[in-house]
């Protein structure tokens, strides 16, 4: 089945990119989404010289399939920041988000990007769920918030109540991917498209290298990819791949007033969107799994299907959609250098589903270092501080799973026999998702196309043991 996002079928027209790549820059971005984009316009309006490699297109990977709420409530992220971290990393946290939310909105009214301001809510299934709005409320009334806990939640089903914060943004992300590249040029970033970057070697000039084998010598290298391809900094052992679904269905009016996501089970996730005709849609996410770790991804998308089936009757299905995004062990993100005490080479991610803002955070946050500028709010996001490193060893715990993933991969009788399809990256055995067609990693969420071709993640090369014939066998 192919999925594809709301946003996709939109045809935003964009000049198409150079495919030259030149052959020295001060500054390569690495990444043509949110974050890589934001941080190429940052860069070069301050008068550096950009190159943007981007693997795919830009925009094609989580920014194009992302519900793309601007929100700085987020559900449930700030309680369980709060309950990791102190009350000032929070308002850090906090105060981050609302600058890149303000900076989107900036650069959204001055580019003619449409976007909408609706109330968020993080509203609660159940009892459990009813204590954690609590929780929220009170971690983010403490970070400076204006929150309010509402009992009569307006949507179609019981709840809980909610927590509400008014006058958030939800636009669509390739508009805003168009409009970031359209700037980006303007100011002299020259962006390669179909540019795979394998691995960066040297110092002082670095050497990108390409999986096409072309490369460039470089001063600096950022890299906004989601999980980082390089060996260096241990950045896999630092995140965990997060998948999850979207549909999108025409409804008659908008079928809810506002932006809501629940924070206990079932994880669901509502807002509306302009439809491309005069009508409305109604866009529901949920369902989320480590990736590569179902049993069947094909029956999320159908139990997602039948949920909005029994509330909004009626709905009528427009696209169905998957993407994922990366988890940190201290519940942060992390913009900075790739190793402590060099910054030549920054990596950002992390975002847990809210890059929205904290992709935009996060350029600014390297902007702010490549230029020497400095944010307050900028150590929330730092890649190597003592409370990283403590949340290490919730990491070591994840990497325990990741261990057990490999074992449990390699050992299992029928495809070993058959002989296992091996993920390039670090030699995790790939599973197929019967949702989309393609071979998922279940160690740090590298994704094949059925040909084997490389769709997302830190691997840079296709799969290298793939049989044709178990492919066949393991899709028949
Ligand atoms: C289902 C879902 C819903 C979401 N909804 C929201 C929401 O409502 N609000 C919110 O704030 N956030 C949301 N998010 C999260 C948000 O969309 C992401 O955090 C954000 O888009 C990440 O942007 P990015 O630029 O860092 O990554 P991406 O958009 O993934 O861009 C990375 C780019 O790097 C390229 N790339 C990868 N490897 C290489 C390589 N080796 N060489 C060159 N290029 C490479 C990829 O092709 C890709 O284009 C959601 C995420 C998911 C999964
Ligand atoms: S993504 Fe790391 S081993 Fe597959």
């Amino acid at each position: 089945m192919v999925l594809t996002s709301v946003w996709e079928t939109r045809g935003q027209s964009r000049a198409p990119s150079d495919q030259t790549l030149p052959g020295r820059a001060e500054v390569t971005v690495v990444g043509g989404g949110l974050t890589g984009l934001t941080t190429a316009l940052l860069l070069a309006r301050a008068g550096c010289g950009v190159v943007l490699l981007e693997a795919r297109q830009l925009g094609s990977g989580t920014t194009g399939r992302s519900t793309a709420k601007l929100s700085v409530l987020q559900g449930s992220r700030l309680a369980g920041i709060r309950s990791r971290q102190s009350a000032g990393v929070l308002r850090s946290y906090v105060d981050a988000n609302r600058e890149a939310q303000a900076w989107v909105g900036r650069f959204a009214e001055e580019h003619g990007v449409a976007f909408e301001r609706r109330p968020d809510h993080a509203y609660a299934n159940g009892e459990s769920g009813r204590r954690l709005v609590d929780r929220i409320h009170g971690a983010a009334t403490d970070a400076g918030l204006r929150t309010r806990v509402v009992d009569d939640v307006a949507l179609p089903f019981p709840t809980y109540g909610a927590v509400r914060l008014d006058d958030q943004l939800q636009l669509d992300p390739l508009e805003l991917v168009t409009a970031l590249s359209d700037a980006a040029v303007a100011h002299g970033v020259q962006v390669v498209e179909g540019a795979r970057v394998h691995s960066v070697k040297g110092r002082g000039p670095l050497r990108v290298l390409l999986a096409d084998g072309r490369e460039l010598a470089t001063d600096r290298v950022v890299v906004a990819t989601g999980m980082p391809m390089l060996d260096r900094g241990g950045f896999f052992a630092r995140m965990t791949p997060a998948r999850s679904y979207g549909l999108a269905f025409r409804t008659p009016g908008p079928a809810v007033d506002g932006m809501y996501l629940s924070v206990d089970p079932p994880s669901r996730s509502l807002r509306t969107a302009p439809g491309t005709d005069g009508d409305h849609l109604l866009l529901v996410g949920g369902n989320g799994h480590t990736t590569g770790r179902t049993s069947s991804e094909l029956e999320r998308v159908e139990e997602l299907r039948r949920w909005t089936a029994e509330h909004f009757p009626g709905a009528d299905e427009t696209h169905a959609w998957s993407a994922q995004d990366y988890l940190t062990h201290h519940s942060l993100p992390y913009a900075g250098p790739v190793l402590p005490g060099s910054d030549h080479v920054l990596v950002a991610g992390g975002f847990a589903k809210w890059g929205m803002t904290n992709g935009v955070a996060a350029a600014l946050a390297i902007a702010g270092q490549v230029l020497g500028g400095h944010q307050e709010w900028a150590s929330a996001f730092r890649t190597w501080s003592p409370r990283e490193v403590r949340g290490l060893a919730r990491g070591a715990v994840a990497n325990g799973e990741v261990g057990v993933q490999l074992t449990l991969g390699w050992l299992t009788p029928p495809r070993r026999e058959r002989g296992s399809v091996v993920c390039t990256h670090l030699g995790g055995v790939v599973r197929w998702n019967d949702a989309e067609g393609s071979w998922d990693c279940p160690l740090h969420g590298s994704r094949f196309d059925s040909d084997g071709d490389v769709l997302e993640g830190p691997a840079t090369c296709g799969l290298r043991t793939k049989t044709t014939k178990t492919m066949d066998e393991e899709q028949a």
